[in-house]
């Protein structure tokens, strides 16, 4: 017996159709293979075997059918198909497509389950789109969550958060194939999963968090890059009542209580309303900043935020440092010797440059440096010079990305207050309730200064008190007056 087909398969577009099929599955097969054998779980490899390749088989797949449709209408066959299992053309048709259908839909529960894997790698959000996610991805792998994957943060666990994060990644796809993203990316973000139901899956409010030791060497803009020393002990105590402790920083996240506040400003960095309230007592303050004209509308306009996580810590994983910062970082491990003279002061002007894209900042960089040595202190050893290029070289790039426009004063750290306001948007002194509270800006309210002063000679406090901050250099007392980041911008101020 000859092994026959129905009539309506006998088409180009079916058989067009087939051909598409049969060769994706192949090629998927064949990549599949590739990928095990080769133990890699490249995203674009991933992208390919279990994104693209699949969708052009199930375009092969539907011609099929719409071949067959086409030609029974050309041959007046009746429009829908009789099915008798006694003629052998349906008999092979209907056992073929059977096999077939069972066989993909085998096949497809692995393929999504692979394409849910790899939507969810760190390298697939990290690398696929490289220009717009490099610098989170790269200031990620410095990070300490460079062991959370992406999606753990930005997704979440649950079907529903699954769905909106894959339709709103659609969009993302076409914005980035045809050069529609902002650069750089607009923060904060305003879709992202609430910090309580992200954060508190790993760390949580109730766990008690003791006070950290944080251990600083700053490199002043001198001749000497003299070197100066804090260690603050933060009082990150986040203790519930029920412990007999003092609160803390976290206090903030105390469940008992709730922080609202309001903000005219996209990024969140002008807080001129700030109500607390307490559950346990039904106690209401509403603190307001002196001296803002437009309060009215902004009350009536800004939404009340709720303090939560992300208020604080919103470059939890992706945190762009300012020079002043990474460079100090940089002598204090060693990779540039902090004896090449006034090399502080010229690495912060070279960074106050804006460059036209990362390889003409890095070769600025070795020009700019070696001009500088050669002018003005030719006798520094050359090999030294070269290491402090190299290593100038990667902070940098480790924290300014031109091509992004992505750098520390785009993407502020709320964290602290030296480089932009962080804690003082309310910690500033000038936020009162009506019966004339503030909202404290005193500096022992977060840290106790144990050490500071010059490396060779710290001075200490005495156990359990704060020393009283000592500005590195002399400014009399305008440290008191003047909020810091209003000087210090994160290069020379
Ligand atoms: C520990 C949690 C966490 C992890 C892990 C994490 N992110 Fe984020 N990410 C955040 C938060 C929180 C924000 C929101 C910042 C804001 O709104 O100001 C954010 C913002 C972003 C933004 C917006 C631009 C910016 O820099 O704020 C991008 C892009 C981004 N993340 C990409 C990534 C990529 C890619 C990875 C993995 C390589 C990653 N994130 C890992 C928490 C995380
Ligand atoms: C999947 C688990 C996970 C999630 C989700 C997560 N973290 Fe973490 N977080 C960690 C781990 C692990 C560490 C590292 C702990 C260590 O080094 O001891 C860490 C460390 C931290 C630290 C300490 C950083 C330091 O300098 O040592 C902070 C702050 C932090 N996380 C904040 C957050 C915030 C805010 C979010 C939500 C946006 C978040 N984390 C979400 C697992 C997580
Ligand atoms: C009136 C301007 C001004 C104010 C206000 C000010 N500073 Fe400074 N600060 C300076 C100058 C100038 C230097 C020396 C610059 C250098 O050598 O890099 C400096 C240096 C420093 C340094 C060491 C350099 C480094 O690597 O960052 C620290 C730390 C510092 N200031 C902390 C603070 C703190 C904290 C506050 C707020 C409580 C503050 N400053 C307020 C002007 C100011
Ligand atoms: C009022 C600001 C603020 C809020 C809100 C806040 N934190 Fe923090 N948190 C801090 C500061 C400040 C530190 C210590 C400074 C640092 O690590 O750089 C800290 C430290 C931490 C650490 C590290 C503790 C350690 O001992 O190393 C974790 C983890 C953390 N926070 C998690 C969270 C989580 C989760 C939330 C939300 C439920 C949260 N924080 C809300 C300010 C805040
Ligand atoms: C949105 C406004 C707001 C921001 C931003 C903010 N706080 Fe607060 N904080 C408050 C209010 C309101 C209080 C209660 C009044 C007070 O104790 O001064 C408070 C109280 C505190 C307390 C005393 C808690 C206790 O034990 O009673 C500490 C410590 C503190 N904040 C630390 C920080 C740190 C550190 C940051 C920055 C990382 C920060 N806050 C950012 C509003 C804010
Ligand atoms: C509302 C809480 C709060 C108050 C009030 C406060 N600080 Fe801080 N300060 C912080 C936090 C949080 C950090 C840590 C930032 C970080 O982890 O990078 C910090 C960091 C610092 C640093 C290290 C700077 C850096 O980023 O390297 C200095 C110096 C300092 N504070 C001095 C002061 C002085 C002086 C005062 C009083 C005028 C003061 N602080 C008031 C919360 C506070």
């Amino acid at each position: 017996m000859r092994f026959q087909l129905p009539r309506s398969s006998k088409n180009w577009l079916s058989i067009l159709g087939v051909t598409i099929a049969l060769v994706s599955l192949l090629l998927i097969l064949f990549l599949w293979m590739v990928s095990i054998s080769s133990k890699s779980n490249g995203s674009y490899l991933g992208l390919i075997t279990y994104i693209i390749l699949p969708g052009i088989l199930i375009l092969g797949l539907f011609l099929i059918p719409v071949g067959m449709l086409k030609n029974k209408k050309k041959t007046r066959e009746e429009a829908w198909p009789k099915i008798d299992l006694n003629d052998s053309p349906h008999r092979n048709a209907f056992f073929i497509f059977i096999t077939g259908s069972i066989i993909l839909i085998f096949l497809s529960a692995m393929g999504s389950y692979q394409a849910f894997h790899m939507t969810e790698s760190v390298e697939f959000c990290g690398e696929l789109c490289h220009e717009v996610m490099n610098p989170e991805f790269i200031a990620y792998q410095n990070s300490p969550h460079a062991r959370v994957a992406c999606v753990e943060c930005h997704v979440g666990s649950g079907a529903d958060w699954y769905v909106r994060s894959k339709l709103s990644g659609v969009y993302q796809v076409y914005s980035v194939l045809f050069n529609k993203y902002p650069k750089p990316i607009d923060t904060p973000i305003q879709n992202l999963r609430p910090a309580r139901e992200i954060c508190e899956r790993c760390h949580w409010p109730q766990k008690f968090y003791s006070q950290k030791l944080d251990n600083r060497i700053y490199f002043l803009a001198d001749e000497h890059n003299s070197a100066w020393r804090i260690q603050l002990v933060l009082k990150t105590g986040s203790a519930l009542s029920a412990h007999k402790l003092s609160e803390g920083i976290h206090w903030h996240i105390n469940p008992d209580i709730k922080v609202e506040y309001l903000t005219s400003d996209k990024k969140r960095q002008d807080i001129p309303w700030v109500r607390t309230i307490d559950a346990r007592t039904s106690d209401t303050l509403v603190y307001i900043a002196d001296e803002v004209e437009n309060m009215e509308e902004i009350q009536a306009t800004a939404p009340i935020r709720t303090m939560d996580c992300i208020d604080c810590h919103n470059r939890p994983s992706h945190n762009f440092k300012a020079p002043s910062a990474f460079i100090n970082h940089a002598f204090q491990e060693g990779k540039i010797a902090s004896d090449l003279p006034r090399f502080k002061s010229l690495a912060m002007e070279i960074c106050e440059e804006d460059y036209k894209d990362a390889s003409s900042a890095l070769s600025e960089i070795r020009k700019r440096i070696n001009q500088f040595y050669k002018n003005n202190y030719p006798n520094q050893s050359q090999a030294k010079i070269d290491k402090a290029v190299r290593s100038f070289q990667e902070v940098y790039s480790k924290n300014i990305f031109p091509e992004m426009k992505v750098r520390w004063n785009v993407h502020v750290n709320n964290i602290g207050h030296l480089n932009n306001k962080g804690c003082f948007r309310c910690h500033d002194g000038l936020h009162v309730t009506e019966s004339g509270e503030t909202i404290s800006n005193d500096c022992v309210t977060c840290h106790n200064i144990n050490l500071q002063g010059k490396a060779e000679n710290p001075e200490y406090a005495v156990f359990g008190k704060s020393l009283e901050f000592k500005h590195p250099v002399d400014i009399d007392e305008e440290w008191k007056e003047t909020l810091c980041s209003e000087c210090h911008t994160g290069l020379s101020p």
